[in-house]
């Protein structure tokens, strides 16, 4: 057995290490900076109780992106030298953010005990490779991320930050399952690496009908497709959807997961997902004749989703308004009812319209899934959304992209259970349809506008802000740039009020409202990393079920003009177009 003494390394802090919405993101150049990454965690363990690091286990893996290996290594021994008893790893490192997530919650150590806490190395759907990004988050026992007053806590020790605790242990070998154990000052302290998939495998079994997703995937009349864009659900996919379910190996796309995911960008949406979207016939450059039935997509490290039918885009919003209708009688896990539902506040109002007819409660919070992890933990909520491709439940307390597909995979058998030998299946257009005829329709755009000018995007919001002083001069604009559009009837700043720990969170994005239901609203984003991102949300509500198979981009046209004038887009920015339109 190897051995080691504490190590005290002195160290000097480094600016801008404040965690954001899901942690800290910057490149891989100023993770590699020496101390820099160690600073940060020791800055996290110095932030949480004792109890939590002393004597605890902790979990430490993620998407996979370069620089994960060694800083899996890193924290490692910075975990021995801070007094943890035991760290899990995931095979190769690899753990999606939900599976991370499950684990924390779910898996039982030999000795009964399960883990206080998880680093997870991801940056999410940002690229990857040595000029790329990285990031890490701390996530809690209860699974979800560190609240504010933890990170701040995080942010203010990495301004004061004097040295680091570390043991020299040699590498640990985490591509083979297998626990490797040390003595640290007298004491043991292990590394148990272990399947990655294992326990969020379980975890799905319990929750969904695997057989009838199994026949349905049987079916010849059904097709499926997955393209984990070369991040880490790759590794759940080929054991979910080909092992368990019988999907065919032809049927996953860009499933090996890389370090560089493959030099693309692992975001789940129309722009970045190009391989998919041809094959599911969305894209000029469609390559097949028939696409499949079914298609889905998740970003790198697989909370996010995106679900295609044939030639067939269903929103995010709509998605979370559909699994949350259908939930109960297709997924196992809700059949005695939902606790309650939410979306974050720049999401369409799909999900309220289900959550008035079916009487649910509902919950309307800031964006980031912090706040949905707080009403569940409240037992409050089982179905939420976010228009950012996030859909999830209270298995665990991030979002879930696999859970997503295999929700709508479960909905989709539901739907044909009668008709599996049939003709003709229902189809993910058809449920939707169907979903659109019985709730109305949110016709709904998201414009982002990547790497803006900082300031200019801050000038922009705070002449949106101003406009809001006065209604009557905000509709002499609209009506002078579009006369077709409603009446804005109320215009704010979106806050929140935690109804579970009475925390307020302010400036959460700046809202139009008109008269027939529609909405502007335009926030700057927190995940970015570089400049600043302005996004702009617009959606418009159909009752009438004789106009609510408009094209999108035609209904909402009106509306995208108005947006775009009353807020001086281009006047601000200097773009002419947004970067990705989702
Ligand atoms: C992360 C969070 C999501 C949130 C999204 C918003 O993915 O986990 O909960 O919706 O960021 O990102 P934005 O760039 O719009 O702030
Ligand atoms: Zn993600």
């Amino acid at each position: 057995m190897s051995s080691g003494q504490i190590k005290r390394v002195q160290t000097t802090p480094f600016d801008g290490q404040k965690p954001g919405t899901s942690g800290l993101r910057k490149k891989v150049k100023v993770f590699t900076q020496p101390n820099y990454l160690q600073n940060f965690v020791q800055s996290t363990f110095n932030a949480l109780p004792s109890d939590k690091v002393k004597g605890a286990r902790l979990v430490v893996s993620g998407d996979g992106r370069y620089f994960s290996k060694e800083a899996i290594q890193i924290i490692i021994k910075m975990a021995a030298g801070n007094g943890v008893k035991s760290v899990w790893v995931g095979q190769n490192g690899l753990l999606s953010t939900p599976a991370v997530s499950a684990v924390v919650r779910e898996r039982v150590g030999a000795d009964g005990s399960k883990a206080s806490g998880a680093f997870i190395l991801t940056a999410s759907h940002n690229p990857g490779g040595p000029n790329e990004d990285f990031g890490i988050k701390y996530n809690m026992e209860n699974g979800g991320p560190a609240p504010e007053s933890i990170t701040n806590k995080i942010y203010e020790n990495t301004t004061q930050i004097k040295e680091y605790l570390t043991v020299d242990l040699p590498e640990v070998d985490i591509t083979k399952p297998g626990v490797t154990t040390f003595e640290v000052e007298g004491g043991t302290f292990t590394v148990d690496v272990f399947d990655s998939a294992s326990d969020y495998v379980k975890l799905m079994k319990s929750i969904f009908d695997f057989e009838s997703i199994r026949k349905l995937l049987s079916s010849p009349k059904f097709t499926f497709c997955f393209d984990a864009l070369h991040g880490v659900g790759g590794a759940y996919a080929k054991r979910i959807f080909v092992e368990e379910l019988g999907a065919k190996e032809s049927s996953l796309l860009n499933c090996v997961p890389k370090e560089d995911f493959g030099g693309g960008h692992p975001d789940p949406n129309l722009t970045y997902a190009k391989e998919l979207v041809a094959r599911m016939g969305l894209s000029k450059s469609n390559t097949q004749d028939e696409p499949p039935e079914f298609g889905a997509a998740a970003d790198g490290d697989a909370d996010r989703n995106m679900i295609l039918g044939k030639r067939f885009f269903v929103t995010p919003s709509d998605s979370v308004a559909i699994i949350a209708a259908n939930a109960v009688e297709a997924i196992p896990y809700f059949s005695t009812g939902l606790k309650g539902v939410a979306r974050s506040m720049p999401t369409s109002a799909a999900l309220d319209v289900v959550a008035k007819h079916l009487n649910l409660k509902f919950f309307e919070v800031p964006t980031g899934w912090k706040f949905f992890g707080n009403l569940m933990d409240a037992g409050l909520c089982s179905v939420c959304g976010e228009e950012s491709f996030g859909t999830g439940s209270d298995h665990i307390r991030e979002k879930d992209g696999i859970w997503a597909v295999l929700a709508w995979l479960s909905i989709i058998a539901f739907k044909n259970k009668d008709n599996i030998g049939g003709d003709k299946l229902v189809t993910v257009e058809d449920i939707v349809r169907k979903h659109w005829a019985t709730y109305g329709r949110h016709y709904y755009t998201r414009y982002d506008y990547e790497n803006v000018d900082a300031g200019k995007a801050k000038d922009l919001m705070a002449s949106l802000v101003n406009l809001q002083s006065s209604l009557p001069e905000v509709n002499k604009i609209v009506k002078g740039i579009c006369s077709d559009v409603a009446n804005v009837v109320g215009a704010d700043e979106f806050e929140y009020k935690d109804s579970v720990d009475g925390s307020i969170s302010k400036h959460q994005g700046i809202r139009y409202l008109f008269e027939d239901g529609s909405r502007l609203v335009f926030r700057l984003s927190g995940t970015g990393s570089e400049g600043a991102t302005i996004r702009l949300y617009i959606e418009q509500y159909e009752k009438d079920p004789s106009k609510i198979s408009r094209e999108s981009s035609e209904a909402l046209a009106p509306l995208v003009e108005v947006a775009l004038k009353l807020s001086k887009m281009q006047e601000f920015t200097g773009r002419s177009a947004p970067t990705v339109i989702t």
